[in-house]
């Protein structure tokens, strides 16, 4: 059984101030993680006071991270200090990071594997442009993505994984894929990771689907078998729209 997730991604939003207020917002109204795993990802500098006014069943996460260790990288955080103050998740390879600075798949892969070094849960994102789908080739692209993201991973660090299948073309915009779009594409990139790993594996992941979700189209979301969740920017800057779609995972 896999346990569905609503991850916010606040991206560059929030002051300190407003971003406590909304953990103090949601804090009791959360339900067991065992049921619906709730995640926020914040910008860096406010993570560590997150962590601290975490409820027991919120989980913090960090929207990026450096692949090295540490050194002279200006501006950059390390895997280490995420640990280190107590974060549970990171985003890697957003499609933002992806098209504003410059990420590759092969920077996503040395991110994936420096995150799981020091026990960070990777959200990893991949999705398609409008050209790629209308040219129909969304599945061989984002099948490619995700074997260049997995590359040199063991079966029992993909099964952990949560990967966020999020068309470019749908963030931000206000146009969803439909939920069959969407379940068929996460369908197929199930497939290929039994493929590369397990049918046991592939039945492990997680897979979120990322691209305008509100709680009015969350629920048809939810009902599709390959769905286990979602990654959402827009809709998870406010605390009551957060909790719609956490309360629409759990009554699923
Ligand atoms: P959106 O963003 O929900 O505002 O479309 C999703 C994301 O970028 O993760």
């Amino acid at each position: 059984m896999r346990i569905p997730m609503i991850a916010g991604n606040w991206k560059m939003h929030k002051t300190r101030d407003e971003a406590l207020q909304f953990i103090y917002a949601i804090n009791m109204e959360v339900p067991k993680s065992t049921y619906v795993e709730t995640v926020v990802c914040a910008q860096a500098p406010v993570l560590r006071d997150l962590v601290k006014r975490q409820g027991e069943n919120v989980r913090i996460g960090a929207q990026n991270m450096h692949h090295e260790t540490e050194g002279a990288y200006t501006g950059e955080v390390s895997a280490a200090l995420l640990e280190n103050i107590g974060v549970d998740y990171v985003i890697i390879g957003h499609s933002e990071r992806r098209a504003y600075y410059n990420e590759t798949d092969e920077t996503v892969n040395s991110k994936l594997h420096q995150a799981i070094r020091f026990n960070l849960k990777p959200i990893v994102c991949v999705g398609e442009s409008l050209e790629t789908r209308e040219n129909h080739e969304t599945d061989a692209f984002v099948h490619k993505q995700i074997e260049k993201a997995l590359l040199g991973l063991g079966k029992a660090q993909v099964e952990k994984l949560v990967i966020a299948y999020e068309p470019i073309w749908a963030i931000g915009t206000g146009k969803t894929a439909t939920s069959e779009q969407a379940n068929e594409t996460i369908a197929t990139i199930r497939q290929r990771i039994g493929e590369l790993y397990d049918e046991e594996t592939a039945d492990q992941v997680r897979i979120l689907y990322g691209g305008s979700v509100k709680p009015e189209n969350i629920e048809s979301l939810m009902k599709e078998p390959h769905i286990d969740g979602a990654l959402v920017g827009g809709a998870s800057l406010n605390a009551k729209s957060f909790m719609q779609l956490v309360a629409s995972a759990y009554n699923q």
